[in-house]
């Protein structure tokens, strides 16, 4: 089978961050700080290792200061330069350079599903990623490019899953699913967002990286409001699993065993600040003591 080439990323970043306020009134969840980069600039340097260098952000009202971040700021190189900081120059400016950073607003924030869709024009007929913001994976532990691997393999789309607590389901979007011959592929039959825990067809959990056949868009302006009254990217993946793979359908999942952070969570968001802080070259090792100390008061 030849498939089309995955070029281009979408990453939804209109939420409110309410799980993070009073932190998040002012300041888009995207720019809290981990360790030493806003949230966001890991998820674009994602993209970018696994060969996606355009990247499309979901943006909304009060999120000004994410586009800021991947421009240029002309009068902070002029004040670094003339100070012959050259090695905060090269932090600033790199940022800029990262990726091809596009941007469209969502103007009113209907769901996920309509976040996504929002990217229709830019995406146009190719098949895309779409990453999650909340959701940090681990550099050491990189899931997309076998997640493009799998598209390349199976067409239609591709959901990342992981194994959660039983009690943890009613969080995520839930999937049935039959196995193949490759031991971390599935075949996804059913999928429900945030099921009650009883009502849950399995324990794995869609977890935010995807990688999704243009067939989508046509499936997300025909979804009625779900979970939430959003319209649920959930749903249409639904409707993908049941549509046959000439039209574009077919969900395959990737269950990942990797490191995730989920950054809207208070202690999984302290978890990748330590974590990020522990492996630093300059500060690591001062960092780990201190913290072996710490806890052992
Ligand atoms: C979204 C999706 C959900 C998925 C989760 C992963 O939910 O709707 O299916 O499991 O991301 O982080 P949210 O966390 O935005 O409510």
């Amino acid at each position: 089978m030849t498939h089309q080439q995955v070029t281009k990323s979408v990453i939804p970043a209109a939420g409110l961050g309410t799980r993070f306020l009073p932190a998040t009134k002012a300041v888009p969840k995207e720019m809290l700080p981990v360790f030493d980069a806003p949230a966001i600039e890991y998820v674009v340097r994602e993209s970018v290792a696994a060969g996606l260098d355009d990247v499309l952000l979901i943006s909304g009202r009060g999120k000004e200061a994410i586009e800021n971040h991947f421009d240029r700021n002309v009068e902070l190189e002029q004040v670094l330069t003339a100070k012959g900081d050259q090695g905060r120059l090269d932090l600033v400016r790199e940022t800029a350079d990262l990726a091809h950073i596009h941007s469209v607003r969502q103007g009113q924030a209907l769901g996920l599903g309509h976040a996504v869709l929002m990217a229709a024009e830019h995406v146009g007929s190719e098949p895309f990623a779409v990453l999650l913001g909340d959701d940090l994976i681990d550099v050491h532990t990189p899931v997309l490019e076998k997640m493009l691997a799998v598209r390349a393999e199976y067409g239609g789309s591709v959901i990342c899953l992981m194994e959660v607590p039983h009690e943890s389901i009613s969080l995520y979007g839930c999937v049935a699913i039959e196995s193949t011959d490759s031991a971390d592929v599935v075949r996804v039959t059913d999928l429900v967002e945030k099921p009650p825990v009883a009502e849950a067809p399995s324990d794995y959990a869609v977890i935010g990286r995807y990688v999704l056949d243009p067939a989508v868009f046509a499936v997300l302006r025909d979804t009625e409001p779900g979970r939430g009254g959003e319209i649920q990217l959930t749903d249409a993946l639904q409707t993908l699993a049941k549509m046959p793979a000439e039209a574009g359908g077919g969900v395959t999942g990737l269950v990942f065993s990797g490191n995730r952070f989920d950054t809207g969570d208070k202690l999984s968001y302290l978890k990748a600040v330590v974590t990020l802080a522990g492996r630093d070259p300059d500060l690591g090792a001062d960092f780990n003591a201190w913290l072996r100390d710490f806890t052992a008061e």
